[in-house]
């Protein structure tokens, strides 16, 4: 098992990735909550393959829990569910010592992490990320909320689960386009953060298609170890955290024009992060060679690298309305080299859109 802390004071928790150990759910938290009610919270597909051995395990450590199944998809992820949570645990009598568990993938983790940060001003939760985008990535930090219908994300609160149950037996279940979507995500750890692991997904990117498991417990690890670090030293966001943001400005206002339709997040980061990369080469920072190696990596990953049917200018307004974006000039993380990134406040809007043009067909 490879076990990784997120130190965060008292609020500090573990991580633990294994293989084929779902079942041992119930006696893992045990320790880590109070003996009072749990209540799983799922979506139909995620519930119909793991839903039932996730209860069976609590169960037989005779802790008192309960499932709750949420219909699948980005467009649930609202206040209206949050609402269908809250009615369950008044209708049940949930108290402040009730711990919920987020059963799925990452739109399962920020409905219940928001559920959980609010119900009662707060109670305990866990994440069994089910997604490889949730193991990777959104399962850990603690950034939680949901969507409204002006903008993604725009309703939160930053609210640390208790333990992240992570086995990774099953991202076998997970549809071939979904486990893309994570990938594009592990891609940007590598660019961010540490040259090797690049190299190594460079390596590999066969096998961890194929879904070697070995190999992708130790990718997965890697990547929640850079978010841990990260996290630890920036928790809300006020400097280096903006580093994870890398390939999402342009990511984000590609998903919102599309209507969240479109692209799946990772495919838009994918997008993103090519021109990220490019936009720093025309600002003298980074290599046309390794742009080349981002974008093979990207492509042999299956994810798309070009805007089909988008203005330019309309990617270049969404982005100011966003709210990582500043006015005049545009926010970006950019990679130095790769394994190492730069928050700069001050890229000049012509080039951004000259680098869109470049990429739209
Ligand atoms: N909080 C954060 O820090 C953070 C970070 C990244 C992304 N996110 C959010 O995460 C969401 C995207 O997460 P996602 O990509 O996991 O999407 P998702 O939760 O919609 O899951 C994708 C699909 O795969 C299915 N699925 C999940 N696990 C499965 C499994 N093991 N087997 C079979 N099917 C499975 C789900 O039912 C769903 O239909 C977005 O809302 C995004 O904003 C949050
Ligand atoms: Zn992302």
């Amino acid at each position: 098992m490879e076990k990784l802390r997120v130190k965060l004071g008292d609020r500090s928790y573990d991580i633990l990735i294994s293989t084929n150990w779902l079942s041992q759910l119930g006696k893992t938290v045990k320790g880590i909550i109070p003996r009072e009610k749990i209540l799983i919270v799922t979506d139909d597909r995620v519930g119909n393959l793991y839903g039932d051995e996730a209860l069976e395990s609590l169960r037989a450590e005779d802790l008192n829990a309960e499932i709750m199944v949420l219909p699948h998809g980005e467009d649930n992820k609202n206040l209206a569910t949050v609402e269908r949570i809250y009615n369950f645990l008044v209708e049940y009598n949930y108290a402040r010592g009730s711990t919920l568990v987020a059963l799925g993938g990452g739109v399962v983790g920020d409905i219940t992490g928001f559920a959980a940060a609010t119900y009662m001003r707060g109670i305990n939760y866990i994440q069994v990320p089910t997604s490889l985008m949730a193991m990777v990535d959104s399962s850990v930090g603690g950034k939680t909320g949901v969507n409204h219908p002006l903008g993604k994300n725009l309703i939160g609160s930053f609210y640390q689960p208790k333990l992240v149950f992570t086995d990774t037996v099953l991202l076998e279940t997970l549809a071939p386009e979904e486990f893309r979507s994570g990938m594009a995500e592990v891609i940007k750890y590598g660019i961010i953060r540490d040259a090797d692991f690049f190299e190594l997904i460079e390596d590999k990117m066969e096998s961890l298609i194929k879904g070697d498991v070995e190999l992708l417990g130790k990718v997965i690890r890697r990547c929640c170890e850079i978010k841990a670090e990260v996290v630890s030293a920036d928790e809300r966001e006020s400097g280096l955290r903006a580093i994870l943001n890398f390939g999402h400005t342009v990511g984000h206002a590609i998903e919102a024009l599309t209507n969240y339709r479109k692209y799946r997040h990772g495919e838009a980061v994918a997008i993103g992060m090519l021109a990220a990369a490019r936009i720093a080469v025309q600002m003298k920072m980074f290599s046309e060679m390794e742009t080349q190696r981002l974008w093979k990596v990207i492509t042999r990953g299956n994810l798309p690298y070009q805007i089909s049917n988008l203005d330019p200018e309309d990617i270049m307004e969404r982005m100011k309305k966003d709210k990582k974006a500043r006015m005049e000039y545009v926010r970006f993380a950019l990679p130095s080299r790769i394994g190492e990134t730069e928050i700069l406040d001050d890229v000049p809007g012509e080039i951004v859109l000259e680098v869109l043009k470049t990429m739209t067909d």
